[in-house]
């Protein structure tokens, strides 16, 4: 049945993509159409003692300035901003009131008639403050971090283990606030159906959710807000939660009675969500033949005041390796910043990065390689909670990636060479993620032209969830892939969670299955009732659909044209819904691994460094795409080649306030920063994880990517940098 999976399969909104057909949320156009441009909060934290908006309503073209003294009803129990993904803790509630935590912070909502003069009268609004001691730095705050409870238990002593070990290991790695800098704005445009009734084009990672929420919020019913992202510009978590635009948007189009668009800046986007700025502490405490005792990780990472935000940074160094002795310590610390957010692979690209890199610096003191370090404490069951994998083929990553690198020419010796001015360093590390999955439902509706249209609420936030979906019922339905439509990105269409946790691919490809399932046992059922059919004593298992055709799979000369079935049975369309659930399999870990292998090099004088080479062999259950989870690796190498020596949210702590929130200052990789990647997907079976044995590529590449960059500096050089990002200042210190 498969013709189209596992194949590169270009992806089927390319070509609208690169059109310029693609709408994005800021883009869909309507007929009275008001503007708006946010007033941010400039200090970090206090009270809005004055608002004085006459100067900017007195502009022309100017509608309103709403604020939080004027603002049109909203819910007003914290509970009531809960969304699907919402953190412990009261969310941030946009206008709500006059209390400022943190700078950047929407205090005001100018709306004109376009987006000119919507901005240009945001700075005639004056604002007094009264301002309240704050704090932003982690560094400071860290001593006053609290434990949160997490799941995973500490096993034997490993206190006592670390103390009596033969060679040890203890180090602290910091990473600094990352932000998304998705090339999309976040931005919603807010359509006035009339009757109170909207449409919201928003940017989002999931339509249901903010669906719900925005009903929470205005206290609607739910039939009066649709939420539509048909195509979003990037987003990596950011969009995971409902974001502060689009509650804004709908409050204006209520108070204005009419449709408004709300782009955020670039620079606003820098008081949305980010990766918290965190502190890991690692020991670990080994035999001298490379046998782990010991591994206690300590994190502390920041949150905002108002929420709690926490992912799994610490248990992947108890799960991962073999080690008898190991504990766990989580802790947040409150900053006046907004509250972080998920961001491509959370807690595993921090928390790993520093068990890579402690690693690294154990099997120098070992005097091991640290592949080899690696392959000693290999581990085929999840160390924590003592169960085996539904499959782990991360030995052959190792072996395959350590092929294509060339792995066995490194000489241990670090600065042993050079390629003309420049120091030349190779570096390895793990990387590790869930296989996570969700119920998700689809609606597939087949015509009797032989067309299907295939819909589930799920967005596509550039992975490729398009293309897998019509490849998927393509092949279940034994149609050329042209024949199938798409629709995703609504919330009126069937459940779907927010897109996020490399979960989306395996829960949508499960529902699709089953969807199918049900239309092929309907026109098998109508294929039975046909004169003489030669289908009249087949069951559901036997029967397939190939080549618009329901075939035994027995005899395939038993065969009746889809078409045929449908004139037949006087039936022009066939539609079902169905949903799949994962019920919990307690008996076996889910996870992604991958084996990653970096080459830098680091000019001698200037300390410049380029990664001149990644290597980042996979393995993830089936791949579906191999073209767009190809993609997602290169695009995730990319990103670890960012965190490793560019990206860093600069705070200036004595205004609480960020020096560089755009993409000139914070530092992206461009094409000059990048070089040669070399993504491989190696064979992973898996009739345990789900049937269909897919687990995921959108996060995988992401973790571990640094530490193997930053490792091979250290090759490079000798010198350990171990608050990311390694830039050449820290080189030449
Ligand atoms: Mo991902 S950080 O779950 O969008």
């Amino acid at each position: 049945m498969t013709a189209y999976i596992g194949t590169p399969t270009s992806r089927v909104d390319g070509r609208e993509k690169v059109t310029g057909a693609a709408k994005y949320a800021g883009e869909y156009k309507t007929t009275g159409l008001a503007y708006g441009s946010v007033v941010e909060a400039t200090v970090p934290r206090g009270r809005i003692a004055r608002i004085d908006t006459s100067a900017a309503l007195r502009v022309e073209g100017v509608l309103d300035v709403l604020t939080p003294e004027n603002r049109p009803r909203m819910a007003d129990t914290p509970a009531a901003y809960k969304d699907d993904v919402a953190p412990d803790g009261s969310p941030f509630r946009p206008l709500y009131d006059d209390r400022i935590m943190f700078s950047g912070q929407p205090i005001a909502l100018v709306l004109a008639e376009n987006w000119e003069i919507a901005r240009f009268a945001t700075s005639l609004v004056r604002i007094e403050y009264q301002t309240e001691a704050h704090v932003t730095d982690l560094q400071v705050q860290r001593d006053r971090a609290f434990v949160i409870e997490k799941p995973e238990k500490p096993r034997g002593n490993a206190e006592n283990a670390y103390a009596t070990a033969e060679v040890r290991h203890a180090a602290e790695y910091y990473i600094p606030i990352e932000h998304h800098n998705p090339m999309e704005l976040f931005a919603s445009t807010v359509i006035w159906d009339g009757g109170g009734k909207l449409t919201v084009y928003d940017k989002t990672q999931g339509v249901q959710n903010v669906q719900r929420y925005l009903c929470g919020v205005f206290g609607t019913e739910p039939d009066d807000i649709r939420v539509m992202s048909p195509f979003v510009g990037g987003a990596f978590g950011a969009g995971l939660r409902p974001q502060y635009q689009a509650v804004l948007a709908v409050l204006a189009a209520r108070a204005l009675e009419r449709s408004v668009r709300l782009v955020l800046t670039r620079q606003q986007m820098y008081a949305l969500g980010y990766r918290p700025a965190t502190i890991e502490r690692l020991s670990l405490g080994a035999k001298a033949d490379g046998t782990l005792d010991a591994i206690t990780h300590e994190a502390i990472a920041a949150t905002s005041q108002y929420e709690e935000f926490a992912r799994n940074d610490t248990a992947w160094s108890g799960l991962l390796y073999k080690c008898a002795n190991t504990t766990f310590v989580h802790k947040l610390a409150r900053l006046d910043l907004p509250t972080a957010c998920d961001m491509r692979a959370p807690g595993a690209a921090t928390g790993v990065y520093a068990l890579e890199c402690a690693m690294d610096e154990l099997a120098v003191a070992l005097g091991l390689d640290p592949l080899e370090l690696r392959l000693r404490c290999y581990s085929d069951r999840d160390q924590n909670q003592d169960i085996p994998y539904t499959s782990k083929q991360l030995r052959e990553c190792y072996r395959r990636g350590a092929q294509a690198f060339g792995w066995d020419r490194r000489s241990a010796q670090p600065r042993s060479k050079r390629d003309g001015g420049e120091l030349v360093g190779w570096g390895m590390a793990t990387g590790i993620w869930e296989a996570l999955q969700m119920e998700t439902a689809a609606r597939i509706v087949l015509t009797a032209n032989g067309h299907a249209e295939v819909a589930c609420a799920t967005c596509d936030i550039g992975t490729g969830t398009y293309t897998i979906m019509a490849q998927l019922t393509a092949d279940m339905l034994g149609l050329p892939l042209d024949n199938v439509t798409v629709k995703l990105g609504d919330s009126t269409l069937p459940l779907a969670p927010v897109e996020g946790g490399s979960w989306t691919a395996a829960s949508v490809a499960h529902a699709i299955a089953r969807t199918c399932d049900e239309v092929r046992n309907e026109l098998l059922r109508l294929a039975t009732t046909m004169p003489d059919s030669p289908l009249a004593a087949a069951t559901p298992d036997d029967v397939t659909l190939v080549d618009g055709k329901i075939v035994s799979k027995k005899a395939t000369s038993r065969a009746v044209p889809i078409a045929d079935v449908m004139r037949h049975g006087a039936c022009d369309r066939i539609e079902r819904e169905s949903r799949a659930e994962f019920p919990p399999d307690g008996a076996h870990a889910r996870n992604t691994h991958s084996a990653i292998f970096a080459e830098v090099k680091v000019d001698e004088q200037l300390g410049v460094i380029r990664a001149t080479r990644v290597v980042n062999a996979v393995a993830a259950g089936r791949i579906l795409n191999t073209k767009t989870a190809h993609s997602q690796i290169l695009g995730s190498a990319v990103w670890g080649i960012g965190m490793a020596l560019h990206e860093e949210t600069l705070v200036d702590h004595n205004f609480g306030r960020v020096m560089n929130p755009n993409i000139a200052e914070y530092h992206v990789p461009v094409n000059a920063d990048v070089h040669d990647i070399d993504v491989i997907f190696v064979d992973e079976p898996d009739e345990i994880v789900n049937p269909l044995g897919i687990k995921g590529v959108g996060e995988i590449g992401m973790v571990g990517t640094a530490a193997a960059i930053a490792n091979a500096v250290y090759h490079a050089t000798g010198k350990r940098v171990r608050d990311l990002p390694i830039t050449l200042d820290k080189l030449q210190r």
